[in-house]
């Protein structure tokens, strides 16, 4: 597990964990419909971050498909809205023994607020019965702050994950855990990953009526 693959890597979590996964694994790549974003992406975070050895080395950019292709994870961070159609147009890129993290949280604006479609399964499950047989599929990421992520802020951060074996989960957990104070907690099976793509929700809600700057999730146990 040396190389990560980011589909639509060019946006505020993709390049957020980009910054961070370059610090742990060999080739992060910055995937994208249009190769030259994701190399215009890749320029940005350099200018913005300074030329270390981690992003100069390790970060790449091609087209979402190519980033599949040369990856042994890979992670979509795209709207929600795309998800699903996103990945069924790229699923014959994807192959056996590949890992698919879904960051893709159900959410949509109404008026000032946010809720959960009613009417959509998990994209976590819609995404399974889409890609390749042997493809492992799991749920991450939803509730961890792209921008304190980018910032390089120091963050204590509980990550669920959703997945659809333990032996995914604890390979998923690896990733979660290269990531310098964020927690991977399993969930159970992907029949669970809703729970965790509606957490989203629930933090941006609560921060939005109190006021709380990147809300995240901490379990406290007594
Ligand atoms: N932002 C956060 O703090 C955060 C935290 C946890 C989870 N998430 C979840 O992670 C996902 C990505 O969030 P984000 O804030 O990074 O999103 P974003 O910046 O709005 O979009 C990410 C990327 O998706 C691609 N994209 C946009 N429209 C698309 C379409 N119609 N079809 C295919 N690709 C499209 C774009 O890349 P190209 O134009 O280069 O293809 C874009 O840069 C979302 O599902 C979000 O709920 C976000």
């Amino acid at each position: 597990m040396n190389s990560v693959g980011l589909i639509g890597g060019t946006g505020d979590l993709g390049t957020a964990l980009a910054v961070h996964l370059a610090k742990k694994y060999e080739m992060v790549t910055i995937g994208s419909r249009n190769a030259k974003r994701a190399e215009a992406t890749v320029k940005t975070i350099i200018e913005e971050k300074g030329t270390r050895d981690s992003l100069v080395q390790h970060l790449k950019f091609a087209s979402n498909a190519d980033a599949i292709l040369t990856s042994s994870v890979v992670i979509a961070t795209i709207p929600f809205e795309n998800s699903v159609e996103t990945i069924q147009n790229l699923s014959r890129f994807f192959h056996r023994g590949q890992i698919l993290i879904s960051a893709v949280a159900s959410l949509s604006k109404v008026g000032d607020e946010f809720i959960i479609p009613t009417n959509s399964n998990s994209i976590a499950i819609q995404v399974k019965s889409i890609v390749p047989q042997g493809v492992e599929v799991a749920s991450a990421f939803q509730t961890v702050p792209a921008s304190i992520l980018y910032k390089e802020k120091q963050i204590l951060a509980d990550v669920p994950v959703a997945a659809e074996s333990f032996e995914t989960y604890k390979k998923v957990a690896e990733l979660v855990s290269s990531i310098d104070g964020l927690r991977p907690l399993f969930l159970g099976g992907l029949h669970h990953s809703a729970q965790v793509e509606g957490l989203t929700c629930l933090l941006l809600n609560i921060g939005k009526r109190n006021n709380l700057k990147s809300p995240t999730l901490r379990i406290n146990c007594f």
